[in-house]
């Protein structure tokens, strides 16, 4: 493996951009080639076997583009995908994101906190989260709310939309004044805040896009995979619908102010 090679980032659609662009802030040398599934999208009513073969296609796809790490920055493949896929690619550090339910958990010293906690019905529903969620269950109250739907909306990048606005108050109004933050569960969901706070006033938001792009940092520097060349990284977009109008949507999300 050489530094300058490549690492992949994938997701079911452009969600993975929000993780996309924590990467980049943390390591801004490395260069990073995105890959987001929009044809397949949502991955999160799909079955586990669904998923997995999904992934282990866009998987040999970073492979071929010679990658040298590959990021699953969705948490819904990642907990369907992301053990199978390091059984099959041993070769390379294959790390995925999950619900940031102990940043949240951790945030709040003294007292415990009710969290919300927003992402897709896979990701709320297999053992993986189940697991960390009991973990932290004596310092949190973690409410689980499935969003179907949600990220599709997101993926149409109207987010300032009437269905949007309505989905959300819908969905969130039973919450309100009651809880103490939100955990966005889903990749898609940072692109949101601005629309869940309109319905729930100012929460605090926990996503693992951070814990993710520091344990990014760390495989690398393990394995002396760094980029630290002195010259700023590139970011390619690549996406199964691939019309120059989804790959400018991907630009606006890489670059759109939160
Ligand atoms: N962005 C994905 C996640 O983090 C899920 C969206 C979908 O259902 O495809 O879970």
């Amino acid at each position: 493996m050489d530094a300058k090679q490549a690492v992949g980032v994938f997701d079911s659609g452009l969600g993975g951009i929000s993780v996309l662009r924590e990467l980049c802030r943390v390591l801004p040398q490395e260069n990073f080639i995105y890959y987001g599934d929009s044809a397949n999208a949502p991955y999160g009513d799909k079955t586990n076997e669904a998923i997995l073969a999904l992934s282990e296609r866009i998987t040999d796809y970073l492979l071929s583009r010679n990658v040298k790490a590959i990021v699953i920055a969705c948490n819904t493949a990642t907990s369907a995908a992301a053990e199978a896929l390091r059984a099959e690619h041993p070769e390379i550090p294959i790390l995925g994101i999950e619900p940031a339910i102990k940043p949240a958990a951790m945030h709040r010293e003294s007292e415990e906190g009710r969290y919300l906690v927003m992402a897709t019905n896979a990701t709320l529903h297999l053992q993986k989260f189940l697991k960390l969620e009991k973990r932290f269950e004596d310092k949190a109250e973690f409410i689980s709310l499935v969003c179907p739907g949600l990220a599709d909306l997101i993926e149409t990048g109207r987010l300032d939309s009437p269905e949007m606005k309505a989905y959300l108050k819908e969905k969130l109004s039973p919450f309100v004044g009651k809880i103490d933050g939100v955990v966005l569960g889903c990749t898609h969901y940072p692109f949101i805040q601005k629309q869940i706070r309109e319905v729930m006033g100012p929460v605090e938001f926990f996503d693992g896009a951070h814990g993710t792009a520091m344990q990014l940092f760390r495989r690398l520097r393990e394995h002396g995979w760094l980029k630290e060349d002195g010259i700023p990284g590139t970011v390619e977009f690549h996406s199964s619908i691939d019309t120059p109008e989804e790959i400018a949507l991907y630009k606006r999300f890489f670059t759109m102010k939160l």
